[in-house]
């Protein structure tokens, strides 16, 4: 059992746990990326950087990887605006792309990447995403899911609060008392 870090409420998802479901997303999407040439892996800072390290070398398909960052505004609202804050190195067209994300909650981010990328026409365009809160809905498309969570402040695995605790091995929830 991994000890908690006294900031945090309760462990949602241990360490073992998401071992154990990064193994199985990269052994689905091994299985059916097999037949591609390449899969280009695009993972989006900051957040994704544990979880895109993990899945990539668990994959057994050939892959490249990049990364792009992202900012979001409004979060609270609907409309969200998403802006390019870094973009990728090289063009994808003609690539398979896999969008590596650690957390969709509005899903503002994650539409817009796809509205983005499809327009540079990739070969294919997926998307695995770790944790999923449930007010992003059905709307965005989510291709290969880790973990379905509680609209609760998470934190662990590549997710901070404030640039806090993104080396956590585990996920938890955050104290109501240290948001603020
Ligand atoms: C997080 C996460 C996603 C986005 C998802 O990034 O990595 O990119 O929020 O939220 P949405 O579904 O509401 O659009 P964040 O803005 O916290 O930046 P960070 O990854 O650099 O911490």
């Amino acid at each position: 059992m991994d000890e908690l870090h006294p900031d945090l409420e309760r462990m949602l998802i241990s360490a073992q746990e998401i071992q154990n479901r990064v193994k199985e997303l990269a052994d689905q999407i091994s299985n059916d990326f097999s037949s591609v040439p390449q899969l280009y892996l695009i993972g989006i800072l900051k957040g994704a950087f544990i979880f895109l390290a993990d899945l990539a070398r668990q994959l057994r398909v050939p892959n490249l990887v990049d990364f792009m960052a992202l900012s979001s505004y409004g979060k609270s609202t609907i409309s969200g605006a998403v802006r390019i804050l870094m973009d990728l190195r090289e063009p994808i067209e003609g690539q398979h792309v896999m969008i590596v994300e650690d957390i969709v909650d509005t899903g503002n981010t994650l539409a817009y990447l796809h509205r983005v990328l499809k327009g540079r026409n990739p070969a294919s365009l997926h998307s695995c995403v770790l944790v999923k809160k449930p007010r992003a809905g059905s709307q965005v498309k989510i291709d290969y899911l880790g973990f379905e969570i509680p609209d609760v402040w998470v934190v662990g695995y590549g997710l901070d609060y404030a640039e806090k605790h993104r080396t956590l091995p585990y996920i938890a929830v955050l104290r109501q008392d240290k948001k603020s």
